[in-house]
């Protein structure tokens, strides 16, 4: 779909599909009002009717309305006014990209945009708006022999005042290249296990390497990893015959002193426990447990996109997680690359033995700040659902940041405590630590168990068990926490 920023008149200009807001109670929006006119009345009419009432999320689709240039009208709910925030809005775009689809309209004209949203500018109300409507278009039909039936429109021209054009100009772009990072992040997370393995990862981050000068990326082997001593990690691809990578990203779009935020992405290509093998239903699920390497993936993509003046370094732990005869045992001892050793209790605590090797060698890169992003428990699932991310810091100042970040994305995360009094239940017999901290607090325990390699640097953890994917119907990869991380990105660029 082809985005454009105009300054239009919706009852004169010539587009397939107009999209209006309507509020609670029948209120129409200002450009609704002005289409309602010039049709002599017909949306009044049409609400008096009953046809629709201005629900969240609710829409109307009016054929050839009289007296206007358009062919058809779309109609929005947006709820009350006066709880018209940046989520409703979001809700709105999003049903009324949904319906637009449907419509077979060629082109469309919103007048979202110009809805006043509470404490929402121009520039967020057009990102989102470009943002959504391409994640709306977007279905994991690739490796299926026909695609998914779709009629998108081809343009969507976003109406805005006129003194404005400037803001949504920049801010259309901003959301196209996020939009881009969204979609890698989903296409990755979405493909099965037996396609995207740790090698494949490793491709498509060379892939992305080409599209810019300033990106650089290289490549560790199983032996490079060994003559560096990341016993943590390896212990992982013990039992599959796929060869684990340590992938990493440098790119260089700030000075050459500034020192890098570094993006840490779990890279688990599949989980199936290993020894310490799961259950078989879902079991599929386990193959999303690569999106924290797919949204840093993702994040770097639209950091490009966006030229971000910033030196930003992502470091992806890939690998299988399989039973095998040479697989890691409950009770067994490695030595990660920190030095410390750790008892194996679990094979299915897999994500922190190969991210405690990634985080201390995360320190090379004379980092600002270390951000790691992983599918790390089922406990977080539990805790905070499908709504949030979990989040949990050594520094607050960072943690809060990162917070802000999520609000204004719409791509949210939740503070959880990273006490010292957690610390004990890793305590182990035989080595430094053991790799489980018990039934209670099972989030709060892996964040602690990942601290014990984050004590040179700032350093936060984001835990996306819950964010990262949907199961049921919808089954399939959200693209989260990429808004996430590109916002927090982006505010640290002090841009106009
Ligand atoms: N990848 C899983 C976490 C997960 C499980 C995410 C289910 C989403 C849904 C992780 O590797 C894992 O298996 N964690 C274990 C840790 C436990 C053994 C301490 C878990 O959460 O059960
Ligand atoms: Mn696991
Ligand atoms: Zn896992």
């Amino acid at each position: 779909m082809k985005f454009s920023i105009r300054s239009e008149n919706p009852s004169t200009v010539k587009t397939g599909c107009v999209i209006v807001g309507v509020f609670e109670r029948r209120k129409l929006s200002e450009a609704a009002g002005r289409l309602d006119r010039t049709s002599r009345g017909l949306l009044t009419q049409l609400l008096k009717d009953g046809e629709l009432d201005g629900k969240p999320g609710q829409t109307l689709l009016v054929h050839f309305p009289r007296g206007a240039k358009c062919e058809r009208i779309l109609l929005v709910g947006c709820g009350k006014p006066g709880e018209f925030d940046a989520r409703a809005y979001r809700k709105a775009v999003s049903c009324a990209m949904q319906a637009v689809q449907q419509s077979g309209a060629g082109d469309a004209v919103s007048f979202l945009a110009e809805l006043d949203v509470q404490n929402g500018d121009l520039y967020h109300k057009v990102r989102s708006q470009v943002e959504l409507s391409r994640s709306a278009l977007y279905s994991p039909d690739e490796l299926k022999s026909k695609a998914d039936k779709k009629h998108p429109p081809r343009r969507l021209a976003i109406s805005v005042p006129a003194a404005e054009t400037e803001t949504a100009d920049r801010a259309m772009s901003d959301g196209e290249a996020l939009a881009a990072g969204v979609e890698l992040a989903r296409k990755l997370g979405n493909l099965p296990g037996n396609i995207c393995t740790p090698g494949y990862l490793a491709e498509q981050a060379r892939e992305l390497g080409k599209s810019d000068k300033r990106l650089k990326v290289s490549v560790l082997d199983t032996a490079a990893m060994t003559r560096l001593g990341m016993g943590a990690l390896l212990s992982v691809a013990r039992g599959s015959d796929e060869p684990a990578k340590l992938i990493t990203l440098e790119y260089r779009g700030g000075k050459t002193g500034d020192k890098p935020v570094v993006l840490v992405g779990k890279g688990v290509t599949f989980d199936s426990g290993g020894i310490s093998i799961k259950p078989a239903a879902a079991m599929d699920e386990m193959k999303f447990d690569m999106c924290g390497a797919a949204s840093v993936l993702g994040t770097i993509k639209a950091c490009v996109a966006m030229d971000l003046p910033l030196n930003v370094v992502g470091v992806i732990p890939a690998t299988e997680n399989l039973p095998g005869g040479r697989a890691s045992k409950p009770g067994d001892i490695v030595t990660s690359l920190s030095g410390q050793t750790i008892e194996i209790l679990n094979t299915d605590a897999e994500g922190r033995l190969i991210l405690c090797d990634a985080l201390t060698y995360s320190d090379r890169f004379n980092p600002d700040v270390v951000i790691d992003i992983a599918t790390l428990t089922g406990a977080c699932v539990i805790a905070l659902g499908s709504h949030a991310a979990g989040l949990l810091s050594n520094d607050d100042t960072l943690a809060g940041e990162l917070l802000d970040a999520g609000i204004t994305a719409g791509d949210r995360a939740w503070h959880m405590p990273l006490w010292e009094d957690y610390q004990p239940q890793l305590d182990s017999n035989f080595a430094d630590m053991a790799n489980i901290g018990g039934r209670e607090a099972g989030t709060i325990t892996a964040a602690c168990f990942l601290a014990r390699f984050t004590r040179k640097y700032r350093w936060a953890h984001l835990d996306i068990a819950g964010v990262a994917w949907k199961g049921g119907k919808e089954k399939g990869a959200t693209g989260r926490p990429v808004s996430l991380l590109t916002q927090f990105l982006l505010d640290r660029c002090n841009r106009p």
